[in-house]
């Protein structure tokens, strides 16, 4: 008898990062694999949906504009009770820190299944950075009877935290085994979006590659970080700015009141998962405050400026690829200059490291399942 399996996620990066997953799991003739999406991303979830060629099974349709966690929270779980009725899943798996992985897990433990946290452990223990991403993860940590860590100091948050040892397994994260299929492929594909990027990328010139949209740095942490940028593009007139915006209001007005119009700062929209590889693989330098980013520049030997006070990431800091440089423009101004100017810095930085995982987590979690 196949046992079933209910795979759901909601953003850009859990798409991203559970996609390998999905794959991995269709290859295993005794698992029934369902995909559910709560679609609290729309365009940004399609996307990458379109490029992992996944069709997911049951799609809630949730995303609104400017949508609030509240409400968000609420559709989630009632929206996913029907689901659990119909699939009746054995197990279920969530992934990382969004209001998709709260509530999802939440709705999972009221269905009775087992559930598994992909991405399980990260933490800053600083309930308000990230906000609301570490009470999240701590609530599905809380939760889920599998625990699926990344790293083994994500293990050890764990073991902090009375989680039982049998069980955890360290996996590695998701995201490489995401990046090393499609970093290998974007070289070769033909791929429109990246042909019309190599009209922008002046490969004489170096390229700074910007991503952000923490809530908690929503206000005066974007002005801030805008002004930064700008100051960055005007001291270096030789160098290019490509930030493709995230979508969030909350993100898009400020970046466009204050960066449009000068001429070496492209913003651009969101890309594709294949041609925002192609990007990282073309930069110098990446300043953002994503979490996946953070996780595949190391791996792509990308220097990271990392917009955030606290991260859960500790692991690239120690290898000295990342540097937390917060929203203060003048810290994110020096960072930047000393990274475009001193060579040496940068060589030290941008030495290849793979803290994150070897491509195998997928596999690793699908045969854990099994001898459960
Ligand atoms: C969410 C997650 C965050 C994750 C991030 C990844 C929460 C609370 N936040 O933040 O943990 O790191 O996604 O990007 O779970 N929008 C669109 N189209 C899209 C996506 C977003 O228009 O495809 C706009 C909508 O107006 C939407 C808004 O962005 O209401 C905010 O989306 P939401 O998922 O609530 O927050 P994010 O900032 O994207
Ligand atoms: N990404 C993408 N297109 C973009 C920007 C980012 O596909 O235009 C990918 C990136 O490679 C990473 C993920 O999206 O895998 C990160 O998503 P985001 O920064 O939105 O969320 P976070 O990782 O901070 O939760």
């Amino acid at each position: 008898m196949k046992t079933k399996h209910l795979i759901i996620f909601g953003t850009r990066p859990e798409a991203i990062k559970m996609a390998p997953l999905v794959q991995e799991f269709k290859k295993h003739n005794d698992f029934d694999t369902k995909v559910c999406v709560t679609a609290q991303h729309r365009e940004m979830l399609d996307q990458v949906l379109d490029f992992f060629q996944i069709t997911p099974d049951y799609d809630l349709n949730l995303m609104k504009p400017n949508q609030n966690l509240y409400t968000l929270t609420a559709d989630i779980i009632t929206g996913l009770q029907p689901i659990f009725d119909e699939y009746q899943p054995d197990f279920v798996y969530v992934h990382g820190d969004t209001t998709t992985t709260m509530a999802a897990s939440i709705a999972s433990f009221y269905s009775g299944a087992k559930v598994c946290h992909v991405e399980a452990g990260l933490r800053t223990f600083n309930k308000r950075s990230p906000f609301p991403e570490e009470i999240n993860r701590q609530v599905a940590g809380r939760i889920c009877d599998f625990h699926f860590a990344p790293t083994i100091q994500s293990k050890e948050n764990l073991l902090k935290e009375n989680i039982k040892e049998d069980s955890i397994l360290v996996t590695g994260n998701t995201v490489i085994d995401a990046l090393l299929d499609s970093s290998s492929r974007v070289q070769e594909i033909q791929n429109a979006e990246i042909e019309h990027l190599k009209t922008i990328v002046d490969s004489e010139k170096k390229m700074i590659l910007v991503t952000g949209h923490r809530r908690e740095n929503h206000g005066k942490g974007f002005i801030n970080i805008c002004e930064a940028l700008k100051e960055i593009a005007t001291t270096h007139p030789d160098v290019q700015i490509i930030y493709p915006v995230h979508l969030n209001p909350n993100v898009q007005k400020p970046v466009h009141e204050i960066l449009s119009g000068i001429e070496n700062i492209h913003l651009i929209n969101p890309l594709a998962y294949p041609a925002f590889v192609w990007l990282m693989t073309q930069s110098y330098v990446i300043i953002t405050d994503s979490g996946g980013v953070q996780e595949e520049a190391p791996s792509l030997g990308k220097p990271v400026l990392v917009m955030r006070d606290t991260t859960e990431r500790p692991e690239a800091v120690e290898a000295g690829t990342v540097i937390l440089v917060g929203t203060n423009t003048a810290k994110i101004v020096t960072e930047a200059n000393d990274l475009l100017t001193n060579t040496v810095r940068y060589q030290s930085m941008s030495a290849l490291h793979n803290p994150y995982g070897d491509g195998k987590a997928c596999e690793r979690i699908a045969e854990f399942i099994k001898s459960s």
